[in-house]
């Protein structure tokens, strides 16, 4: 497999001549501990911030500047803005041009109500002329690299076409493209094929984005997609090997599989990370509640029933925690960790579980192409 993009203007991938893998961002995840914990098992060749929120007084977030400066993984860091007063946002990328990230990327995805209803995130996928106007602000910003990270539509498919012209004619270096709709939010299916239709339009690479759950369907939806490489976000907390498995599908190795007992290390790795990147007199409740956090994930993985997923989210002190994780994780420490997630469990039932009676559409129902 070999992408047929031009990548010379991203940074070199781990194993260049092979599609790239990244971490997607997600707010209050992928902070600097989170980074570090996956470095340990095997990075992914671009790595994003959570987004910095932009408006006319605000101020880059301490903590998510210490992500690009402290993770220590030796892997390029894009750092993530959502906002949308052109002039704020220009303001903030020239700001954040002193630190050592590999780009800008513009969040034009959230679909958080809160932050769509102010015109923000997968707000402004609905005013295709303000998006022009934002990616020249921070094209005439930014000398270095420039990438978006966008959902296909609002509510359909209808702007599609004129928001990635703005993203060609702006010179954007880099798109990753979650195949769903703002309003779809997490559920029904990915819409590869309207991926596939965006890599076919732009010269610059793609990221395919959207329930790659594992290293073979990254092999497959870059098959159906021609995307430059795939961004996984949820499947990556779960699932921490998964852009070292990623390498090795893609260069027809035989992929590694994890058992309980590694999952078990990789919990307590991860709860020790987030430990020493917070203030010594955090209390331990918060901390134990920051875990649970990733564990709603990793437990889609450890049994069919969800018994680990129920007893985890009761758990309230770190000796809870790990007792819990001791009797799930040791019972059987050899037994292989799930490559999917079990068929029926949710990580969060409020944005991940289909509303009653709704359906999701297809693409053609998408208004693709209007
Ligand atoms: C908890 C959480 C937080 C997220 N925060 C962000 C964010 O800050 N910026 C962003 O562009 N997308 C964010 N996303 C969306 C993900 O980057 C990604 O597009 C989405 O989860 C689909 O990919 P996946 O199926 O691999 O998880 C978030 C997703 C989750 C689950």
């Amino acid at each position: 497999m070999s992408p047929s993009r031009d990548l010379s203007r991203l940074p070199d991938g781990i194993v260049p001549e092979l599609p790239l893998t990244a971490l997607a961002p997600m707010q209050n995840i992928t902070d600097v501990a989170f980074l570090r914990t996956l470095a340990h098992y095997g990075p992914p060749d671009y790595f994003f911030t959570e987004y910095f929120r932009v408006h006319a007084q605000s101020r880059l977030e301490r903590h998510i500047l210490a992500t690009i400066t402290e993770h220590g993984s030796g892997r390029p860091v894009f750092a993530q803005l959502i906002g949308e007063d052109a002039a704020a946002l220009a303001r903030a990328a020239r700001q954040l041009c002193a630190y050592p990230i590999a780009g800008i990327d513009l969040n034009l995805g959230c679909p958080a109500p809160q932050v769509y209803r102010k015109n923000a995130g997968g707000g402004l996928l609905r005013s295709p002329e303000r998006v022009d106007a934002i990616l020249g602000a921070l094209r005439d910003a930014v000398s270095g690299r420039l990438s978006v990270k966008m959902r296909i539509g609002f509510d359909s498919t209808q702007h599609l076409d004129v928001l990635l012209g703005s993203i060609e004619r702006h010179g954007v270096d880099l798109l990753s493209l979650h195949g769903r709709t703002v309003r779809e939010m997490y559920f029904g299916g990915v819409h590869y094929d309207v991926i596939a239709h965006a890599v076919a339009r732009l010269a610059c690479p793609v990221l395919a984005n959207g329930e790659v759950s594992c290293a073979d369907k990254a092999f497959r939806v870059l098959e159906q997609t021609q995307a430059a490489g795939v961004m996984i976000g949820r499947h990556a907390i779960r699932n921490p090997w998964i852009f070292r498995q990623c390498r090795q599908r893609f260069s027809g190795q035989a992929v590694s599989a994890p058992t309980l007992a590694d999952v078990r290390e990789y919990v307590e790795r991860l709860y020790r990370a987030t430990a020493a990147t917070r203030a010594l007199d955090t209390d331990e409740r918060a901390q134990v509640c920051k875990l649970k956090r990733y564990l709603n994930f990793i437990a889609l993985g450890v049994d069919a029933h969800g018994a680990f997923l129920h007893a985890v989210r009761r758990a309230e002190t770190e000796s809870d925690l790990f007792r819990v994780c001791d009797e799930h994780l040791l019972r059987e420490p050899d037994k292989v960790f799930a490559d999917e997630p079990y068929p029926g469990l949710i990580a969060r039932p409020r944005c991940e579980a289909e509303p009653q009676g709704g359906k999701p559409r297809s693409a053609a129902q998408l208004h693709f192409g209007n």
